[in-house]
C-alpha cells in the first residue's frame, strides 16, 4: 500500500498544472466560439479523461451536455489492448442523432480507440464529432486521428495525473508526472494488470 505523500512517488514532472490550465482556457475560447448556439455534447471516455473534461467544461462560457462512456478491450492473441476489439460497458444517456459531440480525451497512444469511437458515434448518426487531447504520444500513432484541438505533444514515457492512473493511483494529481521507476510493479504482476483489458 503506497501511503507517502504523492509528491514523493514521481521522478519528474512533464506538464505543470499551469500549463494544464493555460491550455484548458485556450482551447475553451475556441470552442465556446465554434459551438455558439449549438448545444454540444461534452463526451469523456471514463476514466482518464474525467478531470480534463470537468476543467474544459467549466471553462467554456456557452451551455454543454456531458456524457461518459466506459469502453472494454479484449486483447486476447493480440499485441497491444489497443488491437482488441472494443466493446461498449457503458452507453452515454442520450440519443446522438444530429448532435454536435466533443470528444474530451486525455491521451492518445496508438489511436485505435478515438479512431474507433468517432466512427462509432457516427454511424449513430452525430452530426459532428470532434477530438479535444490533453495528452499526445505522437510517434506511438498506428491509425489515423484527425484532432480539431490538440493539447502537449508528449515523448513516449508513461505518465500519470490529472485524471490518467498507473494502476488506479495518481488521477488525483493536478500535473502531469512519470513515476519513479521504483513504483512500477514488476513484470509478472504486469501482465495480469493488462489482461484486465480495461480502458482507463
Ligand atoms: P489508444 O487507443 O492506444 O490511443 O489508447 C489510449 C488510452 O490508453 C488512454 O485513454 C489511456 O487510458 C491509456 N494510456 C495510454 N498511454 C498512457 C499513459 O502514459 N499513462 C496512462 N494511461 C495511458
Ligand atoms: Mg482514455
Amino acid at each position: 500500500m503506497r501511503i507517502a505523500d504523492i509528491q514523493s512517488h514521481i521522478d519528474h514532472e512533464l506538464v505543470s498544472k499551469e500549463r494544464i490550465e493555460e491550455l484548458i482556457n485556450r482551447t475553451a475560447e475556441q470552442v465556446s466560439r465554434d459551438y455558439r448556439g449549438k448545444n454540444p455534447i461534452m463526451l469523456a471516455v471514463l476514466k482518464g479523461a474525467f478531470n480534463t473534461l470537468a476543467a474544459l467544461s467549466q471553462a467554456v462560457t456557452i451551455p454543454v451536455q456531458i456524457e461518459f462512456m466506459s469502453i472494454s478491450s479484449y486483447p486476447a492473441g493480440k499485441t497491444s489492448v489497443s488491437e482488441g476489439d472494443l466493446d461498449i460497458r457503458m452507453d452515454l444517456d442520450c440519443d446522438v442523432r444530429g448532435r454536435h459531440i466533443l470528444i474530451v480525451e486525455d491521451i492518445i497512444d496508438s489511436g485505435y480507440t478515438l479512431h474507433w469511437l468517432v466512427e462509432h458515434l457516427k454511424e449513430r448518426g452525430a452530426a459532428s464529432v470532434e477530438i479535444f487531447t490533453l495528452l499526445d504520444k505522437t510517434s506511438r500513432h498506428e491509425v489515423e486521428v484527425d484532432v480539431k484541438y490538440p493539447g502537449f505533444a508528449i515523448p513516449d514515457e508513461f505518465v500519470v495525473g490529472f485524471g490518467l492512473d498507473y494502476d488506479e493511483q495518481y488521477r488525483n494529481l493536478d500535473s502531469i508526472a512519470v513515476l519513479r521507476s521504483e513504483e512500477y510493479m514488476d513484470p509478472t504482476q504486469e501482465q495480469d494488470h493488462q489482461d484486465q483489458g480495461e480502458q482507463s
